[in-house]
């Protein structure tokens, strides 16, 4: 096989999420989720963006499904809105919600690209945080009881299913730095998040394989960080371990290990005794897993901070005068030297690499994909309305030859999912940032696949990266 070509079975796919892409927010039963509340709290999102109409794929996802269709995808990776589908974060589904997401699935089975279900990308229904959100040991159930409502509903037609997009995002972003939903700034509220979204995971794992065919398979979304130290000093080597259980660890390790690091109760014991983690949640929430899904756009570079600095705060989706990380004022974060996407996130396919290789090496066996990897760049459509992206293309076609290289060297890794399918809704950021392969017009909502999309899908029908410069 050549260096460019990749196994005849690997997926080749894109990814979205509901409250990024949907709109239609007061649609059909649902009502709003931490992001509505947090969005249209003055201040939060650039511009004050939110998601009301987003890219409006409740109403265009036929559309949308054609779009991939016509590209020649495989696979395609969306999340569910718990809110419409369980407004109030418990008790009974309300079937409408239920039916956008069938009709979907059908959609997408009809033009044979295989649907990729993510529970929980972030937008946790406002009743269950009003009743105190990820830090409360409750909501972990509710998030069982909403599993299993749609294994219920979708398992007979998805296979692949995913608890939990990116929980350290959903604890440290949303409960730390509060640059996300719903902007909570407490470093233990943090921690005993992160247990409860480990919990949920587990319960929820176990909640849909109670309900779906045994062919099913379940997995995680994890955006593992690649933590490089600055030196090879042993101070800089403790604050890049620091940060990796405080960025992997404390979920890999339960989920994977069916523990915590020592290390990870060590840093935090001046904050937390972790008595929310109860008898018996170590092992519910590790679950036999059937694939385990990276997200990865950018390395981190860490070193120790002097004594009098407290160091910037990277986090990544935004500015805080907060630290998304409990306990590290004593670790520093550096911008890595090389060119860097509109996000300002450096480009290093190597740390995709390399992430693959820890995982191949850590969990021996288990299936990988890649279920996030792209770039945001200030797009613009050109006099006849095409949108040429060359340096998506560049970012694409070196983070895919590092996966290529992994398999070489022996990984397990099934698929990609390119992040994302359209411009949309990026969080803090609004709309500011586009991450899409398929360009939207705000305007008029109007989709355009830039070049990136083109060269994406001759990859994806060819199963071979084109040529870097190719054009389209
Ligand atoms: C990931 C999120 C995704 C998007 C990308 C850029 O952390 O999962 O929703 O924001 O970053």
């Amino acid at each position: 096989m050549s260096p460019v070509s990749f196994p005849s079975t690997f997926l080749w796919g894109a990814a979205t999420s509901a409250y990024q892409i949907e709109g239609a927010v007061r649609e059909d039963g649902r009502t709003p989720s931490i992001w509505d509340t947090f969005a249209h709290t003055p201040g939060k999102t650039a511009g004050g963006d939110h998601g009301d109409v987003a890219v409006d794929h409740y109403h265009r996802y036929r559309d949308d499904v054609a779009l991939m269709s016509g590209l020649g995808l495989g696979a395609y990776r969306f999340s569910i809105s718990w809110s419409r589908v369980q407004p109030t974060g418990r008790g009974p589904a309300v079937q409408r919600g239920l039916d956008f997401y069938r009709r979907l699935v059908d959609e997408l089975l009809a033009k044979d690209i295989k649907p990729a279900v993510t529970l929980y990308h972030w937008d946790l229904p406002q009743e269950l945080e009003d009743a105190g959100g990820w830090p409360e040991r409750d909501t972990a159930y509710r998030f069982a009881e909403y599993a299993q409502i749609v294994g219920e509903a979708l398992g007979d037609r998805v296979e692949q299913w995913i608890t939990l997009n990116e929980p350290w995002c959903s604890a440290f972003l949303g409960y730390g730095s509060g640059v996300h939903a719903p902007g909570r700034t407490e470093p233990v509220a943090t921690l005993c998040a992160s247990h409860h979204l480990n919990l949920a995971h587990g319960l929820g794992a176990k909640a849909l394989r109670s309900v779906m065919p045994a062919r099913n398979t379940v997995a995680l979304s994890l955006n593992s960080s690649t933590v490089r130290p600055l030196t090879q000093d042993a101070a800089d080597l403790a604050a890049a371990r620091k940060i990796d259980d405080l960025a992997n660890g404390i979920f890999h390790g339960p989920i994977l290990h069916g523990a915590y690091p020592e290390s990870l109760f060590t840093a935090t014991r001046q904050l937390t005794d972790w008595s929310y983690v109860q008898d018996g949640d170590l092992a519910t929430i590790n679950q036999p897993l059937d694939a385990l899904g990276l997200n990865y756009y950018t390395p981190a570079l860490v070193s120790a901070a002097g004594p009098d600095h407290s160091g910037p705060r990277a986090d990544g989706h935004g500015a805080s005068e907060h630290s998304p990380w409990p306990a590290a004022d004593d670790v520093l974060f550096h911008q890595p030297p090389g060119d860097r996407t509109a996000m300002g996130w450096s480009i290093d396919p190597t740390g995709l690499y390399d992430l693959i290789m820890r995982y191949e090496r850590e969990v021996p066996g288990l299936p990988l994909y890649i279920t996030e990897n792209g770039a945001a760049y200030d797009d613009k459509p050109d006099a006849e309305g095409r949108v040429h992206d060359p340096e998506r293309i560049a970012y694409l076609h070196g983070h895919l030859a590092e996966v290529r290289r992994a398999i070489a060297d022996g990984a397990d890794v099934r698929g990609y999912f390119l992040w994302s399918l359209l411009d949309n809704f990026e969080w803090a950021y609004g709309y500011e940032k586009r991450f899409g392969a398929v360009y939207v017009d705000y305007t008029t909502l109007e989709r355009t696949p830039k070049s990136s999309a083109h060269w994406y899908g001759k990859a994806a029908r060819t199963g071979t990266l084109p040529e870097i410069d190719e054009v389209f």
